[in-house]
Parts: C-alpha cells; structure tokens; sequence
C-alpha cells in the first residue's frame, strides 16, 4: 500500500486550492487498465489505476494506491515505474510523473532525463508512514507548482478521495480527459 501526498503551489509558493489533479498509472504488473496498453501483463481486475482529486483549502492532495511496476515499451527499453499527474488551476495547467527512489531504469529513461538536472524533483523516496497511515504501508510526498497558479480555483470539489484496490470499484473514477496510452512511449513529451 503506498500513500501519495503532496500539496500544489503556485510560484510564490501560496497553495492553489481546489485545483483539479488527475492521476494515472500502471498496476503492480505494468499493466495499465486502458484497452490500447500493449503489455501483456496481466490486469488486476480491483484496480482501475486511474483517479482526479481536488486540493483542499490549503493545496493539498492525497490518495492511496499500490506501487506500479516499471513496463516495456519496445524490445529492448523499460520504463522505470512512475506515476502520470496533471494538475490544471483556474488559469493553467501541468503534466508531469513522479517516480521512484532507486528504480534501475530511471537512469536510462529519455522523460525522466529531458528533466536538466532537476530529476530530484519528481524522483521521490520512500517514507515509512505517519502515523495516520497503515504502518505496513509506505508514504511519497510529491509537491507540484502552476506557474500561474490562482488562490482560488473556480469550482468547489471534493477534499480528496482514494482509489485503490477496493475503493475504486465502487468510486468509478473518471478517466483523465487527455488520458492517450502512448502519450509516454510514442515519443510525445507532453505527457
Ligand atoms: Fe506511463
């Protein structure tokens, strides 16, 4: 079990609230749920992989998952495992990945080093929990900024939400609007 946290902040560092953040990610095999992925690793039938959120009044985002598993994208090329993220504000939005601490293919992986030195920034540890989480679980803590983040995003949402191997069933989480397997292995940079 792994929980992910984080806050989204503007470039003043003020929290932006009620941004809407979006995530997406492979299950434990490297398996996404989306009907292009390739891999032929199996799917997890309680795991959708996908999940939006909003930040609360201090730009804070938090959701439980499990940790994915890094997946092929060619023959002979992994990529390290990684979690998709967009965050979009009332006047501005981002894409990015997190990933892990580690991972033996983050050094060869083309989007995590198209990063200019600032790969400590979306390569995250591994925490041991605080004590509101499982104390067999781990916790991430992946901070993200809007360059043109507002104070007040436009619509009022939810404070968080889970997904997980259970809580998704019931959730039915919405896709991410831009959600395009292929959108990492195809060579766009954009996501
Ligand atoms: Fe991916």
């Amino acid at each position: 079990m792994l929980n992910v946290m984080g806050r989204v902040l503007n470039l003043a560092g003020e929290p932006v609230r009620n941004a809407k953040v979006e995530v997406w990610q492979a299950n434990t095999y490297g398996r996404y749920t989306h009907p292009s992925d390739p891999n032929p690793a199996p799917l997890d039938p309680n795991f959708e992989g996908a999940a939006v959120l909003t930040t609360d009044s201090e730009g804070r985002y938090r959701f439980k998952t499990i940790k994915p598993a890094a997946y092929p994208v060619g023959p002979d090329r992994m990529r390290p495992a990684h979690i998709h993220f967009q965050v979009s504000g009332r006047q501005d939005k981002i894409v990015t990945q997190m990933y892990f601490e580690s991972d033996p293919y983050n050094e060869i992986d083309p989007f995590l080093n198209s990063s200019r030195g600032r790969k400590e920034l979306l390569v995250r540890k591994l925490l041991d929990p605080s004590p509101d989480f499982e104390s067999n679980s781990k916790m991430v803590i992946f901070d993200m900024v809007l360059y043109k983040g507002s104070l007040f995003a436009a619509a009022p949402g939810v404070i968080e939400s889970d997904f997980g191997p259970r809580a998704n069933r019931d959730v039915k989480p919405t896709q991410p609007a831009d959600w395009r397997w292929g959108s990492c292995t195809r060579g766009d940079r954009s996501a």
